[in-house]
C-alpha cells in the first residue's frame, strides 16, 4: 500500500482485537485512496460544493475516519472553509465503535477539536441522529459487509456484523441503498465499497431510480484482489 501522510497510526491495535472488530484491509486502503484522489480534487477544491458534515457508517478500527480527519485538516487552507465541520460515524458492534474512539486518540483527535469536530456513535446505520441529520451530509461514506454469506451468520452485532452480507452479500447493501436520499445533502457524495458478486452495475441502476434519489454514478477505484475485483463506486446529484 503507498503510504500517505494521512494515515492514521493503528500501533495501539493488537492481532486479538481483529477477533472483536474488522481488521482494517485492501478494502479500506482503495476507499481511502478514493477520498485522497477523487474526493480531494473533484469535490473538495471545487468552490460549489460546500463541506459541513461527513459520515462513515460502519467505522470498524476507525481507519477510514482517521484518515479523513487527517486529509480534511491537511486540506482545510486549501478548502476556502473558514468554517468547522462535523465528522460523525456509527458502527453497530460496540466493540467497533470503542476501537474507533481508541483510534482517534492514538491519533490525539479528541471530539470537540476545531476546526473538525469528531464524534462516534454506537447505532444501526444512522438511527440515532436519522431526524436530526436529515438531508445534511455532504460526504458519506460505507464499506459494507459484502460478503456472501448463509443466514445464520447474519443479524449480528460483532465481528460478522463486519462481513456477512447474506445473498450475494446484498442483503445490508440493499437495507441502506433507500435510505441514502435522506441522508445527502443537495450536492452530497457517497462512496460506497463494492464487489462484483454484489454486481455494482445493478447497484448503480438502483440508485439512479428517481425512488432511490435519482443518483448518478461512477467507478473511481477498480482493484483485483485475492481473487476478486473490488470497486468503489462514487454516488452524486450534481457537483
Ligand atoms: C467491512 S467493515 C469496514 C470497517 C472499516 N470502515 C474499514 O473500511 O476498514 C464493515 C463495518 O460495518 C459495520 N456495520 C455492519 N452493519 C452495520 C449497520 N447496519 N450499521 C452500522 N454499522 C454496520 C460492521 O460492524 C463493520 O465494522
Amino acid at each position: 500500500m503507498p503510504k500517505s501522510i494521512n494515515d492514521p497510526n493503528m500501533g495501539h491495535m493488537k492481532t486479538s482485537d481483529f477477533k472483536l472488530v474488522y481488521e482494517f484491509n485492501d478494502d479500506t486502503y482503495l476507499l481511502v485512496d478514493a477520498l485522497e484522489k477523487d474526493y480531494i480534487v473533484n469535490h473538495l477544491l471545487n468552490s460549489k460544493c460546500g463541506l459541513k458534515c461527513c459520515l462513515e457508517i460502519g467505522s470498524g478500527s476507525g481507519y477510514v475516519t482517521t484518515f479523513l480527519y487527517k486529509l480534511l485538516n491537511n486540506n482545510h487552507q486549501l478548502m476556502n472553509a473558514s468554517y468547522s465541520f462535523l465528522l460523525l460515524c456509527s458502527d453497530i458492534n460496540p466493540n467497533a465503535a470503542l476501537m474507533t474512539r481508541k483510534t482517534l486518540e492514538n491519533n490525539k483527535i479528541t471530539p470537540q477539536q476545531v476546526p473538525i469536530c469528531c464524534d462516534v456513535v454506537l447505532t444501526d446505520f444512522h438511527s440515532a441522529f436519522k431526524q436530526r441529520m436529515k438531508n445534511k451530509i455532504d460526504l458519506l461514506i460505507f464499506n459494507p459487509p459484502y460478503v456472501p454469506s448463509e443466514q445464520y451468520e447474519m443479524g449480528h452485532n460483532d465481528v460478522r456484523a463486519a462481513y456477512a452480507g447474506g445473498i450475494d452479500g446484498r442483503e445490508v447493501i440493499d437495507k441502506f441503498i433507500p435510505m441514502i436520499k435522506d441522508i445527502l445533502s443537495r450536492d452530497g457524495v457517497f462512496y460506497f465499497v463494492l464487489i462484483e458478486d454484489n454486481r455494482p452495475q445493478e447497484v448503480m441502476k438502483l440508485l439512479s431510480l428517481e425512488e432511490n434519489g435519482g443518483f448518478a454514478s461512477k467507478i473511481v477505484l477498480k482493484k483485483w484482489v485475492q481473487g476478486e475485483y473490488l470497486f468503489i463506486v462514487k454516488f452524486f446529484k450534481s457537483c
